[in-house]
């Protein structure tokens, strides 16, 4: 039974008649959005039926551009009377199909499934996913100490010293005393090699000259944590090789396989900066650390933004032996668990079934089914299957009357926050949505209701499947996790997951809608209902970095 939540979001939606009518803006709420339609409409009628007639004699699309040939002004093109090959209803009608038929219960189970069955061999082998960490324990919750922090993500480098009080009464156990960011354009993105490198050790030079953080450290050097969002094959808690980094980053190049924490020590020695690496750590186990500093029944964090992954912590034998190939014998006797950076972005091809926008997405992606999963439900992707649509419907439908808005068929250019903060407009009018896509992709007149309308069903229905999407990966990591602690669904007992990244956090409904599958998915697999919570962990990779160098201190 699908739950309130999923009903409700359902509801939102505007219900689409059956069968299509011919025309366009059929789901207008009233006549008044018509206003600059309703004496061009029964032209249109006119010239539509007659041209539907024609094209079901003569098979007319080409004929047709060929009497309507594309029309260099805009202005003409948009007013120019056109024909399309269906109707915006008949457009919507099939996204809604093709986005919602794989997102019933059993086709999720099934997705879990087939995910666990490619996990398999990668928990035998592999050194670009499930990657062991050192760290074997989770914190108490009571560790302290003041710590520099590092956070490396895909659009912004930030430094911060962060305070960790441990659990008391009334006061916040994790602070951040002070912190800079540092933004990665793609001038950054692009520094090769050692460059990158000497880069992150100027900042972190000009953040710790900050007055503030001199009087913190005093004459002692720094003890410093790094989240890295990107995979790294730890060779120590405080050293990792460097692997192949997507998100646009060349930083590998000449670098590729050597030690993280050497590439940035080098050049910070260079500047006498007194700071050493203390621990390196995915973002999402970070994540991890972070949540279970403040919640010990914390097993997984999410980390969903620009990228994409999941972290968790596992029985050491749930990983072959050969993946600790280099481990140290103390570890390999004394650890009973490890935090696995899954990479899960990595997994799910030929699993997720997808549409001609998903596919058009990955024949343009400059690392085509690299991260299959992050293609379908990240932050940077979301935008542009959602923009893919619209460009099909502007040129098929006679979206906004055939104009294509600027910029718009250039790729990524639609930001899946413009689409978060047009869901966000809940009034009847959607004139805040209209005002914002108008200002981000001007058109020659104003978008009517309809075509904002259309708009945020779309992404609606992209967000939808991503959120559903995330509960099948999830669900197929948490029974990873209960067949290797030797439990079942029954006796597994709850769990949380932190979560961090805008649209796990922010995006309208997203969570909420993933929660809701996720509680189909477990109770259907005899769990208990409510067994797995998804927490919001604010800030989690910077406070995760410092929580992994304090969990050494203990
Ligand atoms: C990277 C992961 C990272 C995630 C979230 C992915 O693209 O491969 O290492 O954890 O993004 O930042």
């Amino acid at each position: 039974m699908p739950c309130l939540l999923l009903k409700r979001f359902k509801s939102r939606r505007t219900t689409l008649p059956p069968e299509s009518d011919g025309a366009r803006d059929t789901t207008a709420p009233s006549a008044t959005h018509h206003d600059r339609a309703w004496y061009i409409k029964p032209m249109f009628d006119f010239w539509q039926s007659l041209l539907a007639a024609l094209e079901r004699i003569a098979m007319l699309p080409s004929l047709i551009h060929s009497v309507f040939p594309r029309l260099p002004s805009r202005k003409r093109t948009r007013d120019a009377v056109r024909t399309y090959e269906r109707t915006m209803d008949d457009l919507l009608r099939e996204i809604q199909r093709l986005l919602e038929a794989p997102l019933t219960p059993a086709e999720l189970m099934h997705m879990s499934g087939r995910l666990q069955e490619q996990f398999a061999p990668k928990l035998q082998a592999s050194d670009i996913c499930m990657l062991p960490s050192y760290n074997d324990k989770l914190p108490t919750g009571l560790e302290r100490g003041t710590y520099l922090a590092l956070d490396v993500g895909g659009s912004t480098f930030r430094v911060a010293v962060v305070e960790l009080t441990g659990k008391q009464t009334n006061t916040k156990s994790m602070r951040i005393v002070t912190m800079k960011s540092y933004k990665i354009d793609n001038s950054v993105r692009h520094l090769k090699g050692t460059a990158f490198f000497d880069w992150m050790a100027e900042k972190i030079e000009a953040a710790i000259a900050d007055p503030q953080v001199k009087k913190i450290t005093g004459l002692k050097t720094f003890p410093m944590g790094l989240a890295w969002s990107f995979p790294v094959e730890q060779t120590s808690i405080r050293s990792g090789n460097l692997l192949p980094m997507g998100k646009g980053f060349r930083a590998t190049e000449g670098t590729l396989g050597q030690d993280l924490s050497e590439l940035i020590m080098a050049p910070c020695r260079k500047r006498n900066l007194p700071v050493h690496m203390d621990s390196i750590i995915n973002d999402s186990s970070a994540t991890l650390l972070s949540r279970a500093y403040e919640d010990p029944s914390t097993r997984f964090a999410v980390i969903l933004g620009t990228g994409f992954n999941i972290s968790v912590h596992l029985p050491v034998s749930a990983l072959a032996t050969s993946k600790y190939k280099g481990y140290p014998q103390k570890w390999l006797d004394e650890a009973s668990h490890v935090l696995v950076n899954t990479e899960l972005s990595m997994f799910g091809k030929n699993i997720f079934p997808t549409t001609r926008w998903d596919d058009q997405l990955n024949e343009t992606h400059v690392r085509p089914d690299f991260q299959p999963f992050e293609h379908m439900i990240s932050g940077r992707y979301l935008g542009e299957v959602v923009r893919l649509i619209i460009v099909e419907a502007v040129r098929t439908a006679g979206l906004f009357s055939g104009e294509m808005p600027e910029q718009l068929t250039e790729l990524y250019s639609l930001d899946t926050g413009t689409l978060a903060a047009m869901e966000l407009d809940g009034s009847k009018s959607l004139t805040n949505a209209a005002t914002l896509f108008q200002e981000k992709h001007p058109l020659s007149k104003p978008p009517t209701y309809n075509d904002i309308n259309f708009i945020r069903q779309v992404s609606q229905l992209v967000s939808h499947r991503a959120a559903a999407f995330l509960a099948a990966g999830i669900h197929s990591l948490w029974d990873l996790r209960i067949a290797s602690e030797g439990l079942t669904p029954a006796t597994a007992g709850y769990m949380a997951i932190g979560c961090n990244g805008s649209v796990i956090e922010k995006y309208p409904l997203f969570r909420e809608l993933c929660q809701s599958h996720l509680d189909e998915l477990t109770t259907a697999s005899g769990a208990e209902p409510k067994s797995i919570a998804l927490e919001v962990a604010v800030e989690s990779a910077i406070f995760g970095a410092a929580v992994a160098v304090c969990c050494l201190e203990s």
